[in-house]
């Protein structure tokens, strides 16, 4: 059977934009909703409200909009007669959201003009995330939160634990918990969903998801592109916060959690919670052998050569941010005791691909003659999101010889596709009020908890990043750590 669920029309909105001249809103937020407009599941009457500092008027704002639509969406997705009546939709309202002085007023008038009371209204906040509290309280303050207010934080939440705190204390000063909705747009991603109903939905692997049969897992995020001229806010971050802190966590979280009791919302979000507590805790005395940082350098790359991030940055920066992290992970419960989950994200690699690998153990030597290596399951989360299931059968012929066959499922049936970006689900989740794939505090909090102890070290350590050639898989030292336990990354065992 190939359906795909129906989508239904959702109920009118204001959907407001802090942070709206800038690249997200541009590359992502305006392309989702348009695509969501086209498809008809936006009515008529609802408006996008962008503010920023700049000042612009509606018209100039939706000439910045029409041209961001040009660039990032399809040209067979684009029709002038559809981005016409999207841009009719869309406002702008110049505000520095962080200041209580301001059109405060202007925002809440057009907000209030034409508008039912409980009209759904969704605060989103693109910008600096130690903003997100001012534009919170003066949301608040103004009087702009109703009923139907919810406020979506993009990520990164904070740059540590400290940070993290101060955003979800001073944002929920104002929104209550079950209205605000932290983003990572990878539980946006198709194939991570589908991982809960691999695990949960499939009896014969769900009694194999444990220590007993997984040796080991790996998920990796690759990626081809370097700094892509947001120098300005990664060197500041780095691939760890970047990447690591919520991605993949949130992926292995997925990966690793138990049953949930349902998939409401606190019922996934209690299993993820639980798989991040139990993370075992990588400090310093841990870091060498379980952390690898690395740093692009010149390189190749699809057989041009690169500049390294250095370069990319300025020419005198001498910086030590991270470009490439590999690190082995440990849930320390019964189910996953001993078994390394393997997480790598990376810049300037050789390939965009994000990619899980669980790799169960060995087969005895028995019956078919020598021990078989252990097969591998593949969960393809970017491009080409796909999963592939091994199974042993006989070859053809006289002789009882066993080859490996794939069963393969793909996921991106170009007649099948719903949503093209990830942001388009979420960004309509947190107008219908769903929560599910969005990050609940605790969870946010608790992946911090886990991360800032390697943050704090790699500050007292002199030695910084390991270099590695823009256009490989990262430093020697992020295969050595695979190496050590008898383990290699995919594309070492797959070619
Ligand atoms: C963002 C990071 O959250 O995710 C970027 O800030 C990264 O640095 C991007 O490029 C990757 O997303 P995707 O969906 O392309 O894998």
């Amino acid at each position: 059977m190939t359906t795909s669920t129906p989508l239904e029309p959702v109920d009118s909105f204001d959907y407001v934009i802090f942070g709206a001249t800038g690249d997200l809103t541009m590359r992502k937020l305006l392309p989702a909703l348009y695509r969501r407009f086209a498809e008809g599941q936006i009515p008529d009457d609802a408006r996008i409200v962008g503010t920023a500092r700049s000042p612009l008027d509606d018209a100039s704002y939706r000439e910045r909009a029409q041209k961001a639509l040009k660039e990032f969406i399809r040209e067979d997705e684009y029709a002038d007669d559809t981005v016409r009546r999207f841009l009719e939709r869309v406002h702008y309202v110049s505000l520095n959201g962080a200041e209580a002085g301001g059109n405060w007023d202007g925002l809440k008038s057009l907000l209030e003009k034409d508008a039912a009371e409980d009209r759904v209204r969704v605060f989103y906040l693109a910008t600096a995330p130690d903003l997100y509290g001012d534009i919170a309280r003066n949301v608040d303050e103004k009087g702009l939160r109703t009923a139907s207010s919810r406020i979506v934080l993009e990520k990164p939440i904070g740059t540590d634990l400290e940070t993290a705190r101060k955003v979800n204390e001073g944002v929920g000063r104002h929104f209550p918990e079950n209205t605000i909705f932290r983003i990572d747009h990878y539980l946006g991603k198709e194939a991570v969903q589908n991982i809960i109903a691999l695990r949960f939905a499939n009896p014969m692997l769900e009694r194999m998801w444990d220590r007993e049969s997984i040796e080991y897992v790996q998920i990796t995020a690759a990626e081809t592109v370097g700094l892509e001229g947001r120098g300005g806010y990664y060197d500041g971050s780095g691939a760890l916060r970047d990447m690591i802190q919520n991605h993949l966590l949130q992926v292995l979280t997925v990966v690793a959690m138990e049953r949930p009791a349902s998939l409401e919302a606190d019922a996934l979000r209690d299993e993820k919670v639980r798989v991040l507590t139990s993370l075992k805790p990588l400090d310093r005395d841990h870091l060498a052998t379980s952390v690898v940082r690395g740093q692009y350098v010149q390189g190749k790359q699809d057989g041009k050569p690169v500049p390294g991030y250095r370069e990319e940055l300025g020419d005198d920066s001498a910086s030590t941010t991270e470009t490439f992290v590999a690190l082995k992970a440990e849930v320390d419960n019964p189910r996953w005791q001993g078994v390394p989950f393997y997480l790598r994200s990376g810049k300037r690699m050789p390939e965009k691909l994000t990619e899980i690998v669980i790799q169960f153990r060995a087969a005895e030597a028995g019956l078919f003659g020598d021990a078989r290596p252990g097969s591998r399951v593949r969960i393809r989360i970017q491009p080409n999101e796909s999963i592939r299931l091994p199974l042993f059968v006989k070859q053809p012929g006289d002789r009882f010889a066993l080859e490996e066959v794939d069963a393969l499922s793909t996921l991106n049936d170009p007649s099948r596709v719903v949503y093209r970006d990830s942001y388009e689900g979420l960004l309509l989740d947190a107008v219908k009020g769903s929560p599910a794939l969005f990050v609940r505090k605790d969870e946010t909090e608790a992946a911090w908890r886990w991360v800032t102890p390697i943050l704090d070290a790699w500050g007292k350590d002199t030695q910084g990043p390991d270099p590695y050639e823009a256009g490989t898989w990262g430093p020697d030292a992020a295969r050595e750590l695979l190496r050590r336990a008898g383990h290699r990354w995919i594309e070492d065992i797959a070619g």
